[in-house]
């Protein structure tokens, strides 16, 4: 007997929500998605309003810009910590499945080995208190719920995304300086969402993220080094590695938050960083 499914995905113009939506009607799925506009997942009565039918929601949505997050306090607190809660209780009355996306940045970044799901949280910044927050709400609302953290989201839906930003820098600045002593796995935003329907139905913390772990000056050296040999227009004539004590922002980062993978490649392969970014620079028309 098959089980009838029919999945929400919220923050679905997000770079993540877009891509996994796109790709569940690819497959066929029955499956709908929302944006803050349409749903504000914090707010009690406009998620009951969307629970018909729903079989699974895939929460997408989130506060994910990590600077602005420390002056919007109460905005980012809302998105990440109380509409995870909100999503989590409708989901267990609706006797619905939750995966809910979480980060790396729930860790500091000082364990000095690949982090394993049950290794000690402890955000060094704002962005990750409310995404800390947002996971032991969901836990303590609904056990059941899955919770995949993922790191350095690349190669979603929008230009804000990081492949689109560094190659607008390629083709605008001469010099790019990048963090060279801040390591962690980049995540495939198309792989990441293969990922995400295989797990549907899976209960607890798993790390997802491609394989290898690298800087972000490593990715846009590999993105320079990619637009070069397509031979795009680039002003761009150095790549310079920096250290995250030169790189002024507001919110502190996590200095190495690379994960421990095991768990989640058990149930699925993952492939490592070079095939996805190469699948993703030539599956985009970024010339
Ligand atoms: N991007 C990364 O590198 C990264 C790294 C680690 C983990 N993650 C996690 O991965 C998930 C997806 O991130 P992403 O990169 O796809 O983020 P994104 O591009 O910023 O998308 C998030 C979406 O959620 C929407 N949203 C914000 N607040 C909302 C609310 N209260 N109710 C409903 N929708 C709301 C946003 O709408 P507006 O734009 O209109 O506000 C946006 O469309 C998030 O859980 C994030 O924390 C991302």
């Amino acid at each position: 007997m098959r089980f009838r499914v029919r999945i929400w995905i919220t923050g679905s113009q997000g770079q993540l929500g877009h891509v996994l939506l796109n790709l569940l009607q690819k497959k066929g799925i029955d499956s709908f998605g929302t944006t803050r506009e349409e749903v504000d997942i914090s707010q009690e009565d406009q998620v009951r309003s969307r629970m018909k039918g729903v079989t699974h929601i895939i929460n997408a949505a989130a506060f994910a810009r990590v600077d602005p997050a420390e002056t919007e306090r109460e905005k980012a607190f809302r998105a990440n910590a109380v509409g995870p809660e909100v999503l989590a209780l409708a989901a267990r009355e609706a006797g619905a499945r939750l995966i809910h996306i979480s980060t790396d940045y729930v860790f500091d970044g000082t364990l000095g080995r690949p982090y394993r799901e049950d290794d000690q949280t402890n955000p060094v910044n704002w962005y990750g208190q409310t995404k800390l927050e947002g996971e032991l709400r969901v836990q303590k609302a609904f056990p059941e719920a899955c919770i995949v953290r993922v790191s350095w989201v690349f190669g979603g839906h929008g230009t804000q995304q990081y492949v689109h930003a560094v190659l607008k820098m390629l083709r605008e600045k001469r010099e790019l300086r990048f963090v060279a002593d801040q390591i962690g796995r980049p995540t495939y935003a198309h792989d990441l969402a293969e990922a995400l329907i295989v797990l549907r139905d899976q209960s607890g913390i798993y790390h997802y993220a491609n394989r290898g772990a690298i800087s972000k000056y490593d990715l846009t050296c590999a993105i320079w080094d990619w637009a070069k040999r397509k031979h795009l227009p680039l002003l761009c004539e150095s790549v310079v590695p920096i250290t995250a004590a030169e790189f002024l922002v507001p919110a502190p980062r996590p200095l190495s938050t690379p994960f421990d993978t095991a768990k989640i490649e058990a149930i699925l392969p993952i492939r490592s960083w070079e095939e996805a970014l190469a699948e993703c620079m030539n599956r985009s028309s970024f010339s």
